[in-house]
């Protein structure tokens, strides 16, 4: 028995990474992977592989690595693997993605080959714009689950894997609501066997994830594990479970942005921000049912971080728009515009105005990679259903029921660090300038 903090088993073995989509995100993911084992590159935007943590007082002077500190599954201990509705394996999909220079891509051409996706569960009504021949058969939803569970316990088995994760990078899915059918696991199972379309695909991969005890993160903003049935099946089953939304690109910083203007008493009347994105993700949200759940995941943001009830005078009512835009010429390298309009003293207006050039899935990689390595320590410190620590990855981060989600970023990454001292028996540090510096 440990005297202070938690009980964690050591990260022995192999830790098997399982993806839901082997698209853009995924193949950058597992290229960097592979990039950093060869000492070819470094893992950059990663918290787990270079984020320090302090401890104690500051005079104290320990700033430890968040990988030295707790015990995470070594890279070189990761093996990957995917499901996807098309067959093309990781070096042919991370060549259709063009994230990736051609050479890194050539240079890592035997580690990406080698991973060729399992047959998906897939419906064409979740995911309009794309259409693939590698997809499951099976009489009901319920029997799809139970192929995915094979797979898992085959994967584990023939990779000698010790524990497994699984991370949702796949397309998102048709915008749905929350039904009786999603209240209990009885319903939930019932529906399964009835080919009920509320059942989303991603749905029947977070049950086989949880009943294989295997922890799920969702990267997208799907339903999916967000959901009283799931969130009591992973309670049962003692799974860790995590959504929705990796926060990248314009919510990565208008969650920084928010909060500075915030701090110091800045008002705001509008928010208008806009992109054009072409990737495979991108033609995807160009369809307004699949966008309507990004667009739900993307425009919470700023109410949360402005609390208009409690500064009225400054954020009741402020206008904030979100448009995404499919235009191919970009790929992968997504603008995104916004112009803020703010006021200050005496209620004198002002402009802020941002073009973030950034590169979806070099922004979402290591938020993959910190994902997979904390839901495995989760798992093995006892930590199960939703966890809300991790909410500095998402967008729309799930909260234990009735309570609002967190969305400042800074105040995301004391709970997240917080949470590592818990877990580590050292003293909570709350105050959060001194975060700013460690
Ligand atoms: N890149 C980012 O910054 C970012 C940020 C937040 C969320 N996301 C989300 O992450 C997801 C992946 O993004 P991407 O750029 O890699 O997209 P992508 O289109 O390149 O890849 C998604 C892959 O998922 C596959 N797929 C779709 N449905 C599937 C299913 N049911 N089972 C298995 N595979 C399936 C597709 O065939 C495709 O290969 C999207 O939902 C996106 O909205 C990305």
């Amino acid at each position: 028995m440990v005297e202070k903090g938690v009980e964690i088993a050591e990260a022995n073995g192999k830790l098997g990474i399982l993806l839901v989509g082997l698209g853009a995100v995924s193949t950058t993911f597992v290229a960097g992977v592979e990039a950093i084992r060869k000492g070819i590159a470094e893992p950059f935007g990663s918290l787990t592989q270079m984020g320090t943590i302090r401890l104690g007082k500051r005079t104290e002077n320990r700033s430890p690595k968040v990988k030295d500190f707790v015990p995470l599954a070594d890279l070189n201990d990761v093996v990957f693997g995917a499901w996807d509705i098309f067959t093309d394996n990781a070096y042919e999909s991370a060549l259709n993605a063009g994230v990736l220079d051609k050479d890194l891509v050539n240079a890592l051409t035997e580690e990406l080959s080698s991973l060729k996706p399992m047959k998906a569960v897939f419906e064409q009504k979740y995911v309009k714009r794309i259409t693939g021949e590698n997809v499951k058969t099976g009489k009901n939803k319920m029997e799809l689950a139970e192929q995915l569970i094979e797979d898992i316990a085959k994967f584990k088995e023939e990779k000698g894997c010790d524990r497994l994760v699984i991370v949702w990078a796949a397309s998102t899915e048709i915008f749905l609501e929350p039904s009786e059918i999603h209240e209990t696991v009885e319903a939930f199972e019932k529906a399964m066997y009835d080919n009920d379309d509320r059942i989303a695909p991603s749905m029947i991969y977070a049950y086989a994830a949880i009943k294989s005890g295997v922890p799920f993160a969702n990267g997208a903003p799907n339903l999916t594990v967000d959901i009283p049935a799931i969130t009591k099946l992973a309670e049962d089953h003692g799974v860790p479970i995590c959504g929705k939304d990796f926060k990248t690109g314009q919510t990565l910083m208008k969650t920084i942005l928010a909060p500075g203007l915030k701090s110091r008493l800045l008002g705001l009347e509008g928010w208008y921000s806009t992109n054009i994105l072409g990737n495979r993700d991108g033609e995807v949200l160009d369809d307004p049912e699949n966008f309507k759940t990004k667009e739900e995941s993307k425009l919470s943001v700023l109410e949360h971080i402005l609390q208009p009830d409690v500064y009225p005078s400054l954020y009741d009512g402020f206008s904030h728009v979100v448009r995404i835009n499919y235009y191919p010429p970009r790929g992968d390298n997504k603008e995104g515009w916004d112009n803020i309009d703010i006021f200050g003293w005496l209620g004198y207006k002002m402009q802020i105005k941002v073009n973030f050039l950034c590169r979806d899935s070099i922004l979402a990689a290591p938020l993959v990679l910190d994902l997979a390595l904390f839901m495995d320590l989760a798992q093995r410190a006892g930590m199960k259903g939703v966890q809300e620590w991790l909410s500095f990855y998402f967008k729309a981060p799930q909260t234990a029921p009735g309570l609002y989600p967190e969305h400042d970023i800074f105040i995301q990454l004391m709970k997240l660090k917080n949470t590592l001292r818990h877990l580590k028996g050292e003293d909570l540090i709350t105050h959060l300038g001194l975060e700013y510096y460690d």
